[in-house]
């Protein structure tokens, strides 16, 4: 798969099998994430692999799903995430931070897409007791959360007509509008 079509295959996935993620992949994936942009080279950002069930259990605890998504919905127990990596920040007073994190949050999805691994990003989240039941230092950010697992469902895109947010249909598929190529493209004139 080439990062073009990795890009246009990739979406949020929520729903996931109950087959575990190596952790030679999860290594791969903070790899990729080590390695992205940042901003003056400064590298805030650690990272914190979530692989064991019953802390698991804990992270999925705090994290908000799919909020456009009524009445509310999670995963069920037995389409629940597999793994999670947390984006933490060190050095809580560098000012692109965020930046940071949503370059190697890109990298992680991307090279998670090219083994066959679904992803969501994450940022509804009760950091504090999330933070808490990892015993992550109070020093540190919690900038957000990677759901993972092999995919249990496909998403599909449709062209944005009136609303931004998406919607499960009567077979569970989530149809996710995104705004047209002509409708954001300026090209020299604006
Ligand atoms: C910064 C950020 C925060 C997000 N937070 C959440 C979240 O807390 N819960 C969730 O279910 N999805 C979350 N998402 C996923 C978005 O809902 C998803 O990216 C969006 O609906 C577009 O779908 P797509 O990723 O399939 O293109 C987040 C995405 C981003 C970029």
């Amino acid at each position: 798969m080439d990062v073009y079509e990795a890009i246009l295959s990739r979406r949020s996935i929520r729903r996931f099998q109950q087959k575990s993620i190596s952790l030679e992949l999860l290594k791969k994936f903070i790899n990729v994430a080590r390695l992205a942009p940042s901003a003056a080279n400064l590298q805030p950002l650690e990272y914190f692999v979530v692989t064991e069930k019953n802390l698991r259990d804990k992270v999925f605890e705090t994290l908000s799903w799919a909020a456009y998504i009524k009445p509310k919905w999670a995963p069920i127990k037995e389409e629940r995430p597999t793994a999670y990596i947390i984006i933490l920040v060190r050095d809580t007073n560098n000012k692109w931070y965020s930046r940071d994190a949503s370059l190697a949050s890109e990298n992680i999805v991307l090279a998670a897409e090219e083994e066959g691994i679904g992803s969501c990003i994450m940022c509804k989240i009760d950091r504090g007791k999330l933070q808490e039941v990892l015993n992550i230092s109070k020093d540190m950010i919690v900038d957000s959360v990677i759901a993972l697992g092999y995919k249990a469902e496909k998403p599909v895109i449709e062209d944005f007509e009136d609303s931004v947010k998406y919607w499960r249909d009567k077979n569970e598929v989530l149809h996710v509008p995104k705004r047209k190529l002509e409708d954001i493209l300026h090209v020299n004139k604006f």
